[in-house]
């Protein structure tokens, strides 16, 4: 019983993890959950972060040939166009270059989809709208006076804050509204895979080993009618 209520408590505070991950100004956030098995959308995960993440926030707990074998990418391209700072061999993490401590305070984002969680982030990247009043020109829904600056403006268009939690597009980025969700779905799930890269074999096992459970009780539940046919 006391195993029981222990293992309740600890089911209980996963699911309220780091309690990070409120969702600013919003009631709640976008809900998303991450997938890790479509290697398509973890490259152009990976092509988003490479193009707008990675001249602030390092990936400093992967290493770029894991990142090769795990998303099937060629080892010239990993060498010639990923990897562009000199001296960084294929073994070497995802540091991209920058210094150990960001001077803009730009975290590692390696684990930051575990911290967050999934919803946070997605919801995150799409809620910037510009505001005049801070430093950056632009603030954000989830995370009230963030010092990051809007880098998806680009590809997303403006947005400004037309009631408590509510952003209208002022101008067009040069993705439409579903395009540039369908874009920060694939950046998540990128964020996601190197938070866990196991995560890919983890969940592709589980479903073999919980059919072999399955299979296994099937098996033994036979087996236990024909003994206790015996044993009457
Ligand atoms: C110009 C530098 C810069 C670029 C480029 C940039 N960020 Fe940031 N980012 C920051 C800074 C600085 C912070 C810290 C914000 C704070 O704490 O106020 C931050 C914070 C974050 C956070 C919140 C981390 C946390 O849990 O507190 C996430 C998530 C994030 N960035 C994701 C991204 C993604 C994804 C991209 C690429 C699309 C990106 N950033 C591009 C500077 C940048």
């Amino acid at each position: 019983m006391r195993f029981l209520t222990t293992l309740l408590i600890f089911i209980t505070l996963d699911s309220f993890a780091a309690g990070e991950n409120k969702c600013g100004s919003l009631e709640k956030c976008d809900e998303y959950s991450a997938t890790v098995h479509d290697t398509y959308s973890l490259q152009r995960g990976l092509g988003i972060y490479m193009n707008y993440c990675s001249s602030c926030h390092t990936l400093k707990m992967q290493r770029w040939n894991r990142l090769q074998r795990d998303l099937d990418i060629p080892e010239t391209i990993l060498l010639e166009d990923l990897i562009t700072t000199p001296d960084t061999k294929a073994s070497d993490f995802m540091s991209f270059g920058l210094p150990e401590v960001s001077p803009i305070g730009a975290p590692d984002l390696t684990l930051r989809t575990r911290v967050r969680g999934e919803d946070w982030i997605y919801t995150y990247l799409r809620t910037f709208y510009n505001d005049p009043n801070q430093p950056s020109g632009t603030n954000n829904l989830v995370y009230e006076g963030t010092s990051m600056p809007n880098v998806l403006a680009g590809l997303q268009g403006s947005q400004e804050l037309v009631g408590k939690g509510k952003l209208k597009q002022t101008t067009q980025g040069t993705q439409t509204k579903e395009e540039f969700d369908e874009s920060m779905r694939d950046l998540v799930n990128f964020l996601a895979y190197v938070a866990e890269p196991a995560r890919v074999t983890r969940e592709k096992n589980g479903f073999f080993v919980i059919l072999f459970f399955i299979v296994f009780t099937a098996v033994m539940w036979l087996l236990y009618r024909e003994y206790a046919k015996e044993i009457k």
